[in-house]
């Protein structure tokens, strides 16, 4: 053992040495996912006594986690490293030198050495570390003529991108908005005027974030896309109170969708199972399996916007129905014809009771009465 202790003067002559190394291989590079854990990667050949350091690489080097004297040695480390690294004990004896870095924040991106040193002699490796926060949510909504498309927790810089189908010019289009939160994470926002004249047009919004992807190993299943889709259609009611909509066609072998009600409250959610609301039971007639919905018992206060939303690994469909229900013969049934029955037996009391007073016979009572009858029938 005649490395016990290592003091500061010792300590530079290694930085020194670890410097001349830095440019002598290509560095590996790691793609971190936000919040996540992490591994950086580095291997050596083990001896029975060694000293391994892993930096940051800046202008003064930044002291991550150092190892030696079969012992972690964090007197050194840097604030912002605190409590979140540790290295595979059970596997240092056997070489394995990478480093644990859990709760990653974009703060930590950069350029990593690992530095070894052992009887065989010193070994440097570069890796760098590059984070990544993916595009999870994107998500819409409209104002009347005004939809806004947004998302957040993104991370490099994304961009947005509208389109609509069948394809128009969209002069109409926001300049788009891109923020960075206190942890320099994204937030994305774009707004396009809808035009009246083309009510069956769809609208998407894509957000997309770059990832230049040299090391696949840690992020296979990361997507760096997600795109929301907006269709409109009407429909209206028929006069047994009955209607069946329908949910965009998807190819996704996910079969799972939900139906909400003017932009909020779900109606039926069909994920692994099928649950619907309590305050729909009576109007949920039918769902079925290719995401059509069938409601009955349907009044006036269940007109409005119903949309079915539908996703795929990048994609959500959004289709927004407008059901009309037909007041035009509600009004017929239940305020028209009590109208005029009302106008009628008012006209005709008003007859009677202007005949008797013209004949001067009825008594003062029956005339009270009319006075009260036509003012409550009014
Ligand atoms: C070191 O050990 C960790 C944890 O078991 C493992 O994930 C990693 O692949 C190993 N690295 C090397 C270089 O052997
Ligand atoms: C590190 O963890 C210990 C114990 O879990 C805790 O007391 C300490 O406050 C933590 N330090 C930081 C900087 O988070
Ligand atoms: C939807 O309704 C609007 C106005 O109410 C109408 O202009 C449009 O043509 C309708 N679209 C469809 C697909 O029925
Ligand atoms: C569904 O798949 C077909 C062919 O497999 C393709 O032509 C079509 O564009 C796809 N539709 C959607 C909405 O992805
Ligand atoms: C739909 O149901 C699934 C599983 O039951 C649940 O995880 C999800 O949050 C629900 N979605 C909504 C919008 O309620």
């Amino acid at each position: 053992m005649s490395m016990k202790r290592i003091n500061s003067s010792q300590f530079l002559v290694i930085l020194m040495f670890s410097c001349m190394f830095t440019d002598s291989r290509g560095d590996t590079e790691v793609v971190c996912v936000f919040m996540k854990s992490c591994i950086l990667p580095c291997s050596f050949q083990s001896s029975s006594d060694f000293i391994l350091h892993w930096f940051l690489l800046t202008t003064r080097d930044t002291h991550v986690h150092s190892y030696y004297s079969n012992q972690d040695q964090l007197g050194h480390q840097d604030q912002n490293y605190r409590n979140r690294t540790s290295l595979f004990k059970d596997q240092i004896s056997r070489g394995n030198a990478s480093l644990l870095l859990r709760g990653v924040k974009v703060q930590d991106e950069g350029r990593y050495q690992c530095f070894t040193s052992t009887i065989h002699g010193m070994k440097t490796s570069d890796i760098s570390l590059k984070v990544y926060a993916p595009v999870s949510e994107v998500s819409i909504s409209q104002e009347g003529n005004r939809i806004t498309c947004s998302s957040e927790g993104i991370y490099p810089e994304p961009e947005l991108t509208w389109s609509t189908s069948p394809p128009s010019n969209m002069e109409l289009q926001d300049r788009t908005r891109v923020q960075q939160t206190e942890e320099q994470l994204y937030s994305i926002s774009s707004s396009l005027m809808v035009s009246d004249r083309d009510p069956d047009l769809s609208y998407s919004c894509t957000v997309r974030t770059q990832r230049n992807q040299r090391n696949q190993r840690n992020q296979r299943n990361q997507r760096n896309q997600r795109r929301v889709t907006v269709r409109k259609q009407n429909s209206t009611i028929s006069s047994d109170r009955q209607a069946t909509i329908s949910c965009s066609a998807s190819n996704s072998s996910d079969r799972s969708f939900i139906w909400r009600f003017n932009h909020g409250q779900v109606i039926v959610n069909r994920s692994r199972a099928l649950t619907v609301a309590e305050e729909w039971k009576h109007q949920v007639k039918e769902v079925s399996d290719s995401g059509s919905l069938t409601l009955q018992d349907l009044s006036s206060q269940h007109e409005g916007v119903y949309t079915c939303e539908r996703s795929d690994e990048e994609e959500t469909f959004m289709t927004n129905i407008f059901l009309r229900t037909e007041d035009e013969r509600g009004i017929l049934v239940w305020v028209v014809v009590p109208a005029w029955a009302a106008l009628v037996a008012v006209f005709i009391m008003f007859l009677r009771c202007g005949k008797k007073r013209a004949r001067q016979k009825g008594s003062s009572e029956e005339r009270e009465s009319c006075k009260t009858k036509q003012r409550v029938n009014l």
